[in-house]
């Protein structure tokens, strides 16, 4: 049988993403990828401490030289390590079209809303929960998809919906997404589009 899927984990923050997946691969959920490297443009992400506490290594690739070169050192490091899958878990940072069209169908995001609603340029974290709660819509939830070069835009691999509650402030309603929707849908993704290019390589 071909080698495991080697995948990148791009963060930005808290990691609680970054979390499900390591415990995927864990308990066996992910079987058919693996963890290779944690990459964060922050240096000071937390995420970057679960993934060393879980023996995965790590790197800091910063925008502080503009887009291209920030590219440039995610390219370096992904090419180093053989990546084959990349997975967007809370990163924080649009990716170009030269640098998404180098991996068609090989980028997976998680967005915090069922796309199309309360995506694209400047939805993301705890904003799409304000803007859906501002809407008062009753039935919101996650989305992975694959990311192209239009933001949010790419196809869909799986949605969960989450129902909102009376009272729901954006930060209680953030949490039962990840909970009920993104910690799932994340990892199951994840494993699904491993199998398909660990079976492609045979
Ligand atoms: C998650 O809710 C993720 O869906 C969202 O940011 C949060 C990161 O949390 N991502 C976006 O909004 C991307 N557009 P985490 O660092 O704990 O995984």
């Amino acid at each position: 049988m071909a080698e495991k899927t080697r995948i990148a984990v791009f963060v930005s923050g808290g990691g609680t993403n970054l979390q499900a997946l390591i415990d995927a691969q864990k308990s066996g959920i992910i079987a058919d990828g693996e963890i290779s490297i944690v990459i964060s443009n922050k240096d000071n992400a937390y995420a970057l401490e679960r993934a060393a506490n879980a023996g995965i290594a790590t790197a800091v690739v910063r925008k502080d030289n503009g887009q291209e070169a920030f590219e440039e050192g995610l390219i370096k490091i992904l090419e180093e390590n053989g990546i084959e899958l990349i997975v967007l878990a809370g990163f924080m940072c649009i990716l170009s079209e030269s640098f998404t069209s180098r991996y068609p169908e090989r980028i997976i995001n998680v967005h915090p809303s069922l796309i199309p609603s309360f995506c694209g340029k400047g939805f993301y974290g705890l904003r799409v929960h304000e803007a859906a709660l501002g809407y008062g819509i009753k039935v919101t939830g996650a989305t992975v998809h694959f990311v192209n070069e239009i933001p949010d835009g790419g196809r869909i691999i799986m949605q969960k919906a989450v129902y909102i509650e009376d009272g729901d402030t954006p930060e209680v309603l953030q949490k039962r997404v990840m909970e009920q929707a993104e910690w799932i849908i994340l990892p199951e993704s994840v494993q699904k589009v491993s199998k398909e290019i660990r079976n492609n390589k045979e």
